[in-house]
């Protein structure tokens, strides 16, 4: 990918899963402002059609697709409109997961969930870098971001825990393997952060007390993500891959 000035996207075509609000649509915001045009997708139709219509009212810039990111046709289909539509994807966003309630559970929860979350958090993301795969390296190169957690590292939250270190690990494998067609595979872990969903989900306790366990003691924002997310996506991180960094005011701290 080329381009002097490394956040301007004009040049770049940006798929966001998990897109019908949260992360997933701030994301979007980010990539539309610095010029980017935005394939938009979650399994939640209605969701990402008034997250569309809140984000902008140009068609030549934004198109919102319901595809469910653990069914290989669908993503294809997803895929293929991009293509029909943009010319082709540059920038894949892996925001898509289940989390919270349930998900937060270890032994309680029944193997048959495990295998749910397993799909939705890890091969999601595995499905969607490969249907993507093709149309970057067609163009030269890509990148791709996985939405990872805090919660990989600090082994709190049950199934969603282990989900989010075994995307870190995906993350690892797929820079690896797609690096020879000029595609960087690298990682967001953020801590909490006041998304709707989280907000509706995490008592004020549990948020004192993670904003108790970092060293910058204030609420993690959404907004605290983009700068992660626009260094990845750019030029500016055109030596780095294979890489999750932690976004959490220093709650996670590795030597
Ligand atoms: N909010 C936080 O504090 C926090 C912290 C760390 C990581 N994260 C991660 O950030 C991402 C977004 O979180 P959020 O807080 O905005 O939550 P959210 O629930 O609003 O976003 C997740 C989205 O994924 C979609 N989704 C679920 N299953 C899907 C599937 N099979 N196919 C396609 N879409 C599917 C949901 O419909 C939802 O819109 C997630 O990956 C989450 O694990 C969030």
């Amino acid at each position: 990918m080329t381009g002097t000035v490394p956040q301007d996207l004009h040049d770049r075509t940006a798929v966001v899963t998990g897109a019908a609000g949260g992360i997933g649509e701030v994301y979007a915001a980010a990539l539309l402002a610095r010029g980017a045009r935005v394939v938009l997708t979650d399994v939640d139709e209605p969701g990402v059609r008034a997250a569309a219509a809140r984000l902008t009212s140009d068609a030549s810039r934004l198109l919102a697709v319901a595809a469910d990111v653990t069914d290989e046709e669908s993503v294809r289909a997803l895929v293929a409109q991009a293509t029909t539509t943009f010319g082709g994807v540059d920038v894949l966003v892996n925001n898509a997961a289940l989390h919270l309630g349930e998900w937060s559970a270890g032994v309680a929860l029944p193997a048959a969930r495990w295998r749910r979350i397993l799909d939705v958090n890890v091969v999601g993301p595995l499905v969607c870098a490969t249907a993507c795969r093709a149309s970057m390296a067609a163009r030269g190169g890509g990148v791709v971001v996985n939405q990872s957690s805090s919660a990989a590292y600090l082994a709190a939250a049950g199934a969603y825990s282990v989900s989010k270190a075994a995307l870190n690990g995906l993350t690892a494998v797929l820079a690896r393997e797609l690096a020879p067609d000029g595609i960087r595979v690298n990682g967001i872990a953020p801590g909490f952060v006041a998304s709707p969903a989280a907000v509706a989900h995490v008592l004020p306790a549990n948020r004192d007390r993670a904003v108790a366990a970092q060293l910058l003691p204030v609420d993690g924002q959404m907004s605290h993500l983009v700068g992660a997310l626009l260094y990845l996506v750019s030029d500016a991180s055109a030596f780095v891959t294979g890489q999750t960094i932690s976004v959490d005011g220093g709650a996670v701290r590795r030597a």
